[in-house]
Formats: C-alpha cells, structure tokens, sequence
C-alpha cells in the first residue's frame, strides 16, 4: 500500500542551532524533516535556507498547525500556503498530526487531542479530503501525546488512530516516544495498543527522549533516548516496512556527536531489521 514509497533512512528534525554542525556530518544524516510552519511567510533568509537545506538533502515537511480535526474545517489561507510549499520540496510523503490546534477561529498554540468519537474520525476525513484537493503528495499522520483524555469515547486510542488513518487512507507516523510517554502516564500496556494499529500504514518513526516531572513522563523533547522507546522502535521496525525514522531533538541540544550517534543506533536497528543496507 506505502511499499511504493522510497526508503530514506535515518533522518534529523532540523533545528537552525546545529545547521553548520549538520553539514560537517552530512554522510550520518539520510534526510531532514522541517516544521513546514518555519518557511510559511519566511523571510528571504529562511527561504534561501530552506533552498540550501534541499539542495543537500531529502526534506520532508512536518506540518503542525493545519488542525485536522477542526470541526469548523480549514484555514484555506494557511492550506493554500502549505500547499505551496509542499509543491515546492516535492518530497515523497509529508505529516500531520491527529488532533486539533484551532477551534472557533481562536489558536490554542498547542496539539489538542479529540475525543474517540466517530463524529471526530468523520470531521477529520473530511477535513483531510479537503486537504487532498489541494495536495498530491501521499499524506502520513502522527499520534500525539496529550495531559487529558476528553470523555464520550466510543473506542480506544488505537481503534481511533486506525479508524482515520484507514477511511482516509493515509499513512502513519509513529512516534514510539509519544506512544511511550502515553502508557506510561494513563498506565496501558503498550503491546496491546501496537497489536491494534495497522502495521501495513507505518510509513515513519519519530523518536527522542523526554523528562520526569512529579510522576509525569513529560513530552520535553529534551533528553537522549531511553531504553524502551530503542526497544519499541526495534519491535516496530522488525514488524513494519518503516520508511524512515526521525530524531525529534529540540530542547537542551546536546553536542553534535551526541545526535548522530542516536542515529547511529537507528540505522542499525532498520539495518538489523532488513529495512535497509
Ligand atoms: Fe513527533
């Protein structure tokens, strides 16, 4: 169904911090993934970095405030824009989030989950039908973490997460650390949530670590990798034909070496797994 797609690798969220670092060490990065929103309205300068940034590497854009389950449907302006940029990298795939940032016309600034309902997996097809008329390139969509789980459920997370991805045939990106930080905070076993996802959608990974704080794993994309989330990549990456897998740093950015050493590890759990060579 995603076997088409081409096998990228390894690949960095890119951070404006590491951008000379990046390209002394170009051979240990396969590919970038950018936040799309940075070159949205971008002045000159992030324009001719964005232009540097592919000329060198596979980008693929990570879009985070399309809203996809706003009930009141879409910013067409921002649409239009994201579109544009989209048609410009011409990249293999590109991401979204399963959730929602815009509600009522006000911006909430962060990743909201929805309710499990199927009046949320209904808005979010059609939101996403709309989002196909203006662009072409296949469409992969991320779990998120979240601090509240909203009530009227009529299935579980994974049920949910399957539900959209399958009526509006996109694909997945998991990020093994969202779905970390989740059981570890609502206590579920994350085994049966993976047993629930349809493996044939997994098209990308994310990873990185996050921090304790009062006994809540918090989503800080601030600390190196633990020890479940490589096992949980090794057992995605052994059952799914993964595509790519991003290291999402973006606070307390340690030394370089640090980052391409986590993908090191990366490449040889897809290595080991016969993702690739
Ligand atoms: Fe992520």
């Amino acid at each position: 169904m995603f076997s088409h797609l081409p096998t990228l690798g390894v690949g960095l969220g890119f951070r404006e911090p590491f951008k000379s670092d990046l390209f002394l060490n170009r051979q240990q990065v396969d590919f970038l993934e950018i936040v799309a929103e940075h070159y949205l309205d971008a002045p000159v300068q992030k324009q001719q970095e964005l232009e540097l940034l592919a000329s060198h590497f596979p980008i693929i854009p990570h879009a985070i405030n399309l809203s996809l389950g706003s009930a009141e449907g879409l910013d067409t302006d921002y649409l239009r824009k994201l579109a544009s940029l989209i048609k410009q990298l011409n990249p293999p795939w590109w991401s979204e989030h399963i959730c929602f940032t815009k509600a009522g016309g006000v911006d909430i600034g962060h990743l909201s989950p929805l309710p499990y309902t199927k009046e949320a997996v209904e808005v979010l097809c059609r939101n996403i039908a709309e989002v196909r008329r203006w662009v072409d390139v296949p469409l992969i969509l991320e779990n998120i973490t979240y601090m509240v789980t909203l009530p009227g459920a009529q299935m579980t997370e994974a049920q949910f997460l399957t539900e959209v991805v399958e009526r509006s045939d996109c694909g997945l990106l998991l990020d093994v650390t969202n779905l970390h930080t989740n059981a570890m905070n609502y206590a579920y076993d994350v085994h049966d949530f993976l047993q629930q996802l349809p493996w044939e959608r997994i098209v990308q990974l994310h990873f990185v670590g996050g921090h304790w704080h009062d006994g809540i794993l918090i989503d800080s994309h601030s600390q190196s990798t633990p020890l479940e989330v490589w096992q949980l990549m090794d057992e995605v990456v052994g059952r799914a034909s993964v595509k790519g897998i991003v290291l999402e740093r973006d606070e307390n950015l340690p030394p370089f070496a640090e980052l391409t050493e986590e993908l090191e590890k990366a490449r040889e759990i897809g290595r080991s797994r016969g993702r690739w060579g």
